[in-house]
């Protein structure tokens, strides 16, 4: 019963994930970028991926197979290098949208510049192309030995 209900909350954040990542990339495609709205997005999004890590050490902690299934299975780390990836690679946009709310703040009328906005759809591209592979090395974590 643990175990499902832990794989059921890794798969619905799983979906929540995706879909800020991709409403984050919409927004960002917006002339002008809602400055307010990608900030907020932006810290759900942290909290979102947060808390997969938490439901992702108790699924390591409580699931069913045990700590030491997952010790010495590549893709497990093979996995977790990929989630580090995304994290690194969401502290750039998160810090450009902090920059941007404080100079909206200072001037209303102030809008993002191209190569700010350029970068942060980069980035936040990026870690959708990474979160397809953190799918496909979970699957294969789930059945290691391969
Ligand atoms: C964005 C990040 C993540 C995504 C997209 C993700 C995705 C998935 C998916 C799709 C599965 C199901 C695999 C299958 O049964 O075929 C899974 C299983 C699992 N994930 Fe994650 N995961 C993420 C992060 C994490 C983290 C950070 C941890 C641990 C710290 C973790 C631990 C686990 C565990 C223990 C399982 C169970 C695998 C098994 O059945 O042996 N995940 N994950």
């Amino acid at each position: 019963m643990t175990g499902w209900f832990l794989a059921s909350l890794h798969h619905v954040v799983f979906v929540g994930l995706i879909v800020m990542l991709a409403t984050q990339m919409a927004l960002l495609k917006l002339d002008p970028v809602p400055v307010q709205r990608i900030a907020r997005l932006d810290i759900g999004y942290g909290a979102t991926a947060g808390l997969m890590v938490l439901v992702g050490i108790a699924r390591v902690i409580w699931g069913e197979k045990g700590w030491a299934y997952y010790a010495g299975n590549h893709m497990f780390w093979g996995k977790m290098g990929l989630f580090v990836l995304i994290a690194l690679a969401s502290i750039r946009p998160t810090l450009i949208y902090l920059k941007w709310r404080k100079a909206q703040r200072k001037d209303g009328a102030f809008v993002p510049e191209t190569k700010d906005v350029q970068a942060a759809r980069t980035l936040v591209g990026n870690q959708m192309v990474l979160l397809v592979f953190v799918v496909i090395v979970a699957a294969g974590m789930a059945r290691w030995p391969l």
